[in-house]
């Protein structure tokens, strides 16, 4: 089944607000003319008002790293499903490896947060990615739990094997593949079959313009989480175009 791809930007830490009008300034005409694929920037939280100023009307959509699972309360530094709603964010990343590596989140934790996207209507972007088979079984399973399939609806996952992200070492496309088909299979446990055959499953780690064609030929990968080669305009349209 040929879905449309999603190619995804994660910024990470990088960029302020204006570094990111110029960021889009240079980026919109270059991928304006581009429907095959959904496009989306996911920059810090301070950038995201100029990001949704500068992307209105266009093709690209903003989505945010990271959002608390309660609807509002005391807590300190956090940002909630409704804030990013009307500030206009349309997807949000939720259990990036760095997250989990760096900031103690469980698979429980990102399963509050799965829940409190589709709740909110925004598109929840789940990484999962763990060495072993095993482990990225489990990331699906608890991930997944007593998330109905009606209700997960807009749900996308980024496969993103740890030691893929950031150093320069790319899964191979059969490799990513194989992943992707464990995926897949975990989802349709939980969700049913058709619902797993129309996932879209993007793959993640050291996407650049030099392997992006041969990585989004693959029949089973849904699209790319880029980190670091997205952060040129130049380069992360580049890839969009594979
Ligand atoms: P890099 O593309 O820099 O390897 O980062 C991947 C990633 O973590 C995207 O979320």
């Amino acid at each position: 089944m040929t879905k449309k791809k999603l190619i995804a930007a994660n910024w990470k830490m990088y960029k302020n607000p204006a570094q990111t009008r110029e960021f889009f300034r240079e980026f919109l005409p270059l991928v304006a003319d581009h429907t095959r694929d959904e496009i989306v920037v996911c920059p810090p939280y301070i950038d995201l008002c100029a990001a949704v100023e500068e992307t209105k009307g266009s093709n690209v959509g903003v989505g945010a790293q990271d959002l608390h699972w309660e609807k509002e309360g005391a807590y300190t530094g956090e940002i909630s499903r409704s804030m990013l709603l009307d500030i206009g964010c349309t997807h949000v990343i939720i259990g990036h490896s760095e997250r989990r590596q760096y900031f103690g989140e469980t698979d429980d934790v990102v399963n509050l947060k799965l829940k409190a996207a589709l709740e909110a209507g925004l598109t929840p972007i789940v990484c999962v990615g763990e060495v072993t088979e095993d482990v990225l079984r489990r990331q699906c399973l608890r991930a997944f739990h007593a998330v109905s399939s009606k209700k997960a609806g807009r749900l996308v996952v980024a496969y993103e094997p740890v030691w893929a992200i950031g150093t320069g070492k790319t899964a191979t496309p059969q490799l990513a593949s194989d992943a992707h088909i464990v995926i897949r299979g975990e989802a349709a446990k939980a969700f049913g079959q058709e619902f797993a055959d129309k996932l879209r499953i993007l793959y993640g780690g050291s996407v650049k313009p030099e392997n992006a064609k041969a990585l989004m030929s693959e029949e089973e990968i849904d699209g790319a989480l880029v980190g670091g080669a997205s952060l040129d305009p130049k380069s992360f349209a580049t890839i969009v175009k594979y």
